[in-house]
Parts: C-alpha cells; sequence; structure tokens
C-alpha cells in the first residue's frame, strides 16, 4: 500500500515540499504520495491525529505550527529538544517521534554544495525568532568557533541564548562560543552572515553595517525566492563576494526528513537544480 505524508501549515498553498519529496520518491523507488494538509489556526492537534488515524505515516511541519507539534509529540528526538520545535513528525507503533531537520539542512547545504567548512569559523546569525532557534545546534555540532547572534531588539536575542544554554548539558557546553547582542555590536570578522528574520518577506533592508557583509566569505539568507532575495541583493551590494538564498536549506531538510521517514538518504543536487529552474521559469 501507498503510503501517506504531507506538510501541515497556514498557509501552506505555496510549499514546495510536495514536490520535493515527489521527486525523492521516484528517484528512490519508494512507494510513497505526499500532499498538503491547510488547517485552521486552533485546529493542528485535530488535524494531525486525524491524519494518523486514516493510516498517514508522518508529516512535515511548517510555520506556525513548529512549537505545537514540539508539545504534542509523544517522544523527541535530541535536536528537537534544543531546538524546541519540530518540523518532522513520524508515527510509529511506540507513538509520535518529533524530530527537527532544519539545522541539519543548513549546515548540509552550507558544507555539501556550497562547500563552506563551518570547523572554526565565525557565524553572524542575523534574527531571534523560531528560525534561529532551529539551527544553532547543529551550527555548534559542526564545529563553529564563534556564533553571534544579533537581533534588532537586543533583549530577545540574548533571551534566546539563555533558553537555549538551559535545554541540555550540551547546549550548555557552548556558553563560550554563543552570545546574544543587537546589530551595533555584532563585532567584526565573521565568516558567514546568515539572515534569518523575516525582514525579507516585506523586502526591507537590514539595517546592519555594509562592513559585516563585505568581509564575509559566504552571506546566506535563510528565505529564498524565485528572484535575488533582499538580503542576497543588500550583500551583494555591500561588497560580499558569494550570497545565496535558503533554496538548498529546504531541499537537504526535506532530504533528512525523508531519512528519518524511509531510511534512505535522496539525493539532493539533481532536485535542487530542478527547483531551481521551476523557480526561475515562474518568474519569467
Ligand atoms: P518566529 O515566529 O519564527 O519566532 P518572529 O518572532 O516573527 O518569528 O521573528 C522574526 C525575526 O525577524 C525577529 O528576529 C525580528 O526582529 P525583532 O525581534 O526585533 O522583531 C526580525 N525582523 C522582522 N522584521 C525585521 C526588520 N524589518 N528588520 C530587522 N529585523 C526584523
Amino acid at each position: 500500500m501507498t503510503d501517506r505524508y504531507a506538510v501541515i501549515g497556514n498557509p501552506v498553498a505555496h510549499s514546495r515540499s510536495p514536490s520535493i519529496h515527489a521527486r525523492f520518491a521516484k528517484q528512490t523507488g519508494e512507494d510513497l504520495e505526499y500532499g498538503r494538509l491547510l488547517v485552521p489556526l486552533d485546529g493542528f492537534v485535530e488535524a494531525v491525529e486525524r491524519f494518523r488515524d486514516a493510516g498517514g505515516r508522518g508529516l512535515n511541519v511548517t510555520l506556525p505550527f513548529k512549537p505545537e507539534a514540539f508539545a504534542w509529540a509523544a517522544r523527541r528526538s535530541e535536536r528537537a529538544q534544543v531546538a524546541g520545535a519540530v518540523n518532522t513528525l513520524r508515527f510509529d507503533r511506540e507513538g509520535a517521534w518529533g524530530d527537527n531537520t532544519d539545522g541539519a539542512g543548513l549546515v548540509r547545504d552550507l558544507e555539501g554544495r556550497l562547500e563552506l567548512a563551518l570547523a572554526g569559523r565565525s557565524v553572524l546569525i542575523l534574527g531571534a525568532g523560531g528560525a534561529t532557534r532551529g539551527v544553532l545546534g547543529p551550527l555548534l555540532d559542526a564545529g563553529v568557533a564563534r556564533l553571534t547572534i544579533a537581533n534588532r531588539t537586543p533583549g530577545r536575542a540574548i533571551e534566546l541564548v539563555d533558553e537555549f544554554l538551559r535545554t541540555s548539558a550540551s547546549a550548555a557546553a557552548a556558553a563560550d562560543r554563543l552570545r546574544g547582542c543587537g546589530f551595533d555590536d555584532a563585532g567584526d570578522g565573521h565568516d558567514l552572515v546568515v539572515n534569518a528574520t523575516s525582514a525579507g518577506l516585506a523586502g526591507d533592508r537590514l539595517p546592519i553595517a555594509d562592513a559585516l557583509l563585505a568581509g564575509a566569505v559566504l552571506a546566506y539568507d535563510m528565505f529564498y525566492a524565485a528572484r535575488e532575495t533582499a538580503f542576497v541583493a543588500q550583500a551583494l551590494a555591500a561588497g560580499c563576494r558569494r550570497a545565496c538564498d535558503g533554496l538548498g536549506m529546504l531541499v537537504e531538510q526535506a532530504a533528512e526528513s525523508f531519512l528519518v521517514w524511509r531510511g534512505v538518504r535522496p539525493l539532493t543536487a539533481p532536485v535542487y537544480e530542478a527547483l531551481r529552474a521551476e523557480l526561475a521559469a515562474e518568474a519569467g
């Protein structure tokens, strides 16, 4: 019987996940179908349980339900625990397994496709919302030397760091590598600058010094779009040599979820290329 999966969120209409997982299934020969579940903001748990009770095998969880999925999952991975959020649910006999593949997706895109070895690097993350929290653990595990979280509202970045350090002994061990601050105190000499703010959704420029971007080896936008994102444009204009959007992270986190569900890791490069071409065609 064909196994059923879906992405659950609000909104989900524009999610690329069904197209990514259809490609993974075809490539690996796994017998599955993958759809979209749009649910009302107060209807997450009911919709998940209905999907599971009807035989569904797993879900990707997207905005705004990742914290709710975390609270609902009966068992969670260590990386979900430190992220405080779940983006992947697998329905096992022992109960729902909650995982988070976002950070692993970012690290794999950086170290694989973009060939940026993270060990010993100084990394600056802009923003202190859920997108940032989800990637801290995997970036630290990859051996970054310094991880600075700078936010428009400095108190939120400081709070996020404190909260993160309290999640586990392994997180607490990273205290001397992790710092929260405002945009003006971000320091300099960062090798990698990652945008995890939602400013780009409104096309807003981030109020950060050009020097932060000019000196970086890579500027990475966790968001993606058919056209150049506002952050990629800002980084290149500031003099950064290399900037890219988060389409690769999207494909990599999907591959990690596929591995959690099926025990098979699909190849991501051809799927990334296909998606990039699809986006370009849509942009015209
Ligand atoms: P989530 O729901 O994922 O936790 P959020 O709370 O909306 O996301 O956080 C979005 C992030 O983008 C925050 O870091 C926010 O900064 P503030 O904490 O100061 O609000 C940041 N952000 C959104 N718009 C921004 C803008 N125009 N300039 C700078 N930062 C912005």
